[in-house]
Formats: C-alpha cells, structure tokens, sequence
C-alpha cells in the first residue's frame, strides 16, 4: 500500500526542529532595482532595509515580504567583496535558504557534528528589540541554510535592519508560503546530496523519480524531494541524466556556473487569480501545454473543483496522488542566464510535486532552450 505523506516524514529524525523558512536571500548586481521588481511584478510589500545608512558600510539589502514569503535582496557596493564575487560567477541567485528554528545554536552543533561544513559560525545581535541568534552550513554547491532564532527578538527583521516605509506599495499577489526550494546537483552527486539531508539535517527522502519516468524525446532527468519532520521543509534535488541532448538541468549548471537554486515554489489559495495579477504585471510564465493536456485532465486528475476554461486560457497545469490534487505553474527564469524560476503552487489535499506534469512541463522548458540555441 502506497504510504502517505504523513507516514513518510514520520521516519524524519527530530535532531532539528523546523518551524517553517525564515527568509530566501538572493545575491544581486543592483537589490534596488531587484527590490522594485519584485514589488512590481509579484506584489511583494517593503518590510526592512539595511545599508549605509544603518551603519553597514560594504552592502545594501532590502527584504521583502507577502504572507510568510521573506525574500532578501543583497548587493555589494564594491567589486573586492564575497558578494561580488558570488554574482559575477553566478549571476543573480539564491545564496541562502533560512530556515525558522527555537535554538540556533544547538541546530549549529547537530548538523556541524554530523558533518555539517560552517558558514556563520553561531552568532548574538542585539537591538533595543530584543536578541536575534543565527548559524550557518554549506549545502549544494555555494548555497548555504541558516539558522534564525527569533524567539527573543521583536523588531521588524533583524538587529542592524530599519523598517522601511516607502510610498510604493502594489498590492499583493495571493502569495502565501514558501511551499519548497528545488536545488539542482552536478554529475552523479544525487546520491551524495539526498545522503547529506538525512545524515546532517535528518531529513527523510519522500519520493523519487528516475529519467526513465522524467524525459522527454531529448533529455532526461532524476529528481528526489527530501523533507524534514514537519513536512515544513521540503528540498527537492535535481540531477541531470543522459539525453539525445542537453537536459534543463545541464543548462543550468552551465550558465549557473555551478549547483544551486533552481526555483522556489510559492504556494497560492487561487492560483487562478494569483497567475491573472502576475500576468498583467509582467511576470512571464512557460508557455501552455498543447490543447490535448487540457482534454485528457478530467480522465487523468478526476473530478476539479476549478473551471477547465481559465486553466487552459492561462496554462496552469493540474496533477493528483492519493491524496487530492494540485495546481501548478512556472516562471520563465527571472534573470538572463536561465537559472532561477518560480513555481506557483495551489495544493487541494495533494502533497506531491506534479510529476504527470513533468512531460508537459520539460517540453516547454526545451522550447525556451531551443530558442537560447542551448538544447
Ligand atoms: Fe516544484
């Protein structure tokens, strides 16, 4: 019998209580004008910012928030700096991955113990709102999870963030949480990366897919969606596989310059009018499947709660488990290099990925492929 997802994470070790992401940052060439759009496009608010004028005198950042979405936006301020040095090889991208816990420093020593590389060794800041404690550890390529404990800490985002109030302020989007963050691996480091999950976070690998299950006529690819205890925490891991031609996945580690981030899944109540907002706003999103996708739904999903009509018209693509089902649509790639994109997410009792989606979904990614000249 098929277990559920609530029988599998059970097996996930509690080492490392999760309460949920704390925030995604991302390292950019200009987090002005990445703020903006970010606002713009997808209807983030302004929440905090921090740079020279709070007293930091090497980078800017601006956070952003809509629902319990945290999104961080960093740029150097000049070219002798990590930062610099991180965008100039990766382009914009996500550096790190935060996650929510009651006590940073023993999530530090649990993970550190069992193999876990340091990035922030555990630190204190203090403000007059309170007391604000993080660590940090390598994961997948130059990316990193924090660890933010805020159970004694008051302010808007951190000690050293002022709240930022500005006079532009679109209206959200329905984005409502981070649903899961999908990394993609190099060569054969699959097996490695889902090992490193459940040794040094204690997570638990929920499903897998191999390329004879996620190809195309072209490519192929293997994927395994790793969880923490909660189900709080989800990081899918994407491997390339042997094609006739170049996977998505090998694009990606070729103009990322490297294993990272390659979308973040943000979950939505009505994705219908979630897609419509961002579609007028500019956001451009893969290109719908061809109209048979749409005639063969009711006979492979079932019965939707939601009209065909809308679905097809914006090419939002449905899938169901033994669970319920779920909604879903991509992003193209947010930046020039076709690295990260967004996912938006509307479950309705499914708690899997979309896998009957990802035929239709990877023949869509080639066709943008094939016009960069990449497949
Ligand atoms: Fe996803």
């Amino acid at each position: 019998m098929t277990q559920t997802f609530a029988e599998k994470i059970a097996h996930a070790q509690d080492f490392l209580p999760i309460n949920g992401t704390d925030y995604v940052e991302f390292y950019v060439g200009n987090a002005k004008q990445a703020a903006h759009y970010y606002k713009t496009a997808f209807g983030f608010q302004s929440l905090a910012y921090a740079g020279p004028e709070t007293g930091l005198r090497d980078r800017a950042s601006y956070v952003l928030q809509q629902g319990k979405i945290r999104l961080v936006l960093t740029t150097a301020l000049k070219s002798d700096h990590p930062i610099s040095e991180h965008v100039r090889k990766h382009g914009d991208g996500v550096k790190v991955l935060a996650l929510w816990v009651d006590d940073a420093f023993k999530a530090f020593e649990e993970t550190t113990k069992r193999g876990g590389r340091p990035y922030q060794e555990p630190l204190v800041l203090n403000d007059e709102s309170g007391e604000l404690r993080m660590a940090g550890i390598y994961t997948y390529g130059e990316t990193v999870h924090m660890f933010i404990e805020r159970k004694n800490y008051h302010g808007v985002f951190m000690p050293g963030y002022r709240a930022w109030e500005s006079e532009y302020n679109p209206e959200d989007a329905g984005l409502l949480y981070i649903d899961h963050c999908v990394g993609n691996v190099g060569w054969n480091r699959m097996n490695e990366t889902v090992e490193w999950y459940e040794k040094v976070m204690g997570f638990v690998n929920i499903l897998s897919f191999d390329d004879k299950q996620i190809n195309t006529e072209y490519s192929a690819l293997m994927s395994k969606v790793m969880s923490n205890g909660n189900g709080y925490s989800k990081f899918p891991i994407n491997e390339p596989a042997e094609g006739k031609k170049k996977s998505q996945i090998e694009e990606y580690l070729e103009f990322y310059e490297g294993e990272g981030v390659q979308h973040i899944a943000v979950a939505t109540n009505d994705i219908v009018k979630t897609v419509r907002a961002l579609r007028s706003r500019g956001v451009e999103f893969l290109s719908a499947p061809p109209e048979g996708y749409y005639n063969m739904l009711p006979e492979r999903v079932g019965r939707i709660e939601e009209e065909l009509a809308p679905l097809r018209e914006l090419g939002i693509l449905v899938d169901c488990d033994e669970e319920g089902y779920l909604l879903q649509i991509f992003t193209k790639s947010v930046e020039d290099r076709p690295t990260l994109f967004f996912e938006i997410i509307q479950r309705k009792g499914a708690q899997s990925f979309g896998a009957g989606n990802f035929k239709a979904l990877f023949e869509a990614l080639e066709r943008e492929q094939e016009l960069r000249g990449n497949l």
